[in-house]
């Protein structure tokens, strides 16, 4: 199977197949998403919460997503890897933006990035798709204006505030954006969005009528236990399976029945004999 493209996402949307997203920040967590098959993996900025232990996704740098995105796309082969731009990374002018595009792509490796914001970031993300670096949308609760909205709720539940979000996912449209990710927005405003648009819109929080679904690794995988979001599904509970593992760790080390005293490692018993006579 060869690697996805954007011209594969939009396929998906035209033939009605659920489009799974997935984030992934390692090495080994993209290469168990590739032997899956998941078409997207987005090297979040959510890493910051999840891989760095910050309150939010605010103090994440373009060194810390170009750094996973690298480890990301070695292991995976089949995956579209879609690099998440960090805060004040593309809002404070186009020219910047596509700079620090640049750097996901050539020095991370991805194929495409995301961008959150609306209507305001369109001559950015006109820029950088004119380059020819593939541009993911980001609508709804914007995780990097946390300070700004005042906390992390749904967006979009009074008229003007979703007639602003549909304007915000047209004008990404227009502006070349090849998907659109959807976060905490009431589902009936992402089914009109999604029905409205050609491009592909990819729900978190948004209900059921997106054309696909995105989850945090942590989240879905019950790996993030302090706190999981009102959205996400826990489809495993991994903190609780690790912590068993390494509880049966100690304990084997503490009673010696681990290590094994292994074939591989032992040696002729004259060898033993020798070196003990060689040290008396
Ligand atoms: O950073 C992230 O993981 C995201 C998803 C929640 C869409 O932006």
């Amino acid at each position: 199977m060869s690697r996805i493209t954007i011209r594969d996402i939009d396929a998906m949307k035209s033939n009605n197949e659920k489009i799974v997203m997935l984030t992934a920040y390692d090495y080994g967590a993209s290469r168990i998403a590739d032997s899956l098959n998941i078409p997207i993996l987005l090297v979040g900025d959510s890493l910051g919460n999840v891989i760095l232990g910050y309150q939010n996704t605010v103090p994440v740098k373009l060194e810390d997503i170009v750094y996973h995105t690298r480890a990301v796309v070695r292991g995976s082969d089949k995956a579209m890897i879609v690099a998440d731009m960090p805060f004040m990374t593309y809002k404070t002018d186009p020219s910047e933006g596509l700079r620090n595009a640049a750097r996901c792509i050539q020095d991370g490796g991805a194929h495409a990035v995301k961008l959150e914001g609306g209507e305001e970031i369109t001559p950015t993300v006109k820029r950088i798709v004119d380059a020819g670096i593939p541009v993911m949308g980001h609508v709804g609760l914007t995780p990097q204006s946390v300070n700004a909205i005042g906390g992390y709720r749904v967006q979009g539940k009074v008229k003007s505030s979703a007639l602003k979000l549909i304007r915000d996912a047209e004008s990404l449209q227009e502006s070349g954006v090849f998907a659109l990710v959807m976060e905490l927005i009431p589902s009936a405003v992402a089914g009109i969005i999604t029905k409205r648009l050609s491009i592909p819109t990819i729900g978190i929080g948004a209900g059921p009528y997106c054309d696909g679904q995105v989850q945090v690794w942590h989240d879905l995988l019950g790996l993030s236990e302090e706190f999981t979001p009102k959205h996400a599904r826990k489809f495993a509970n991994l903190a609780e399976v690790i912590r068993e593992a390494i509880n049966r760790y100690v304990s084997e080390v503490k009673d010696g029945t681990f290590p094994n005293d292994d074939e591989s490692f032992t040696v002729d018993e004259t060898l033993v004999d020798e070196l003990e006579k060689s040290l008396d």
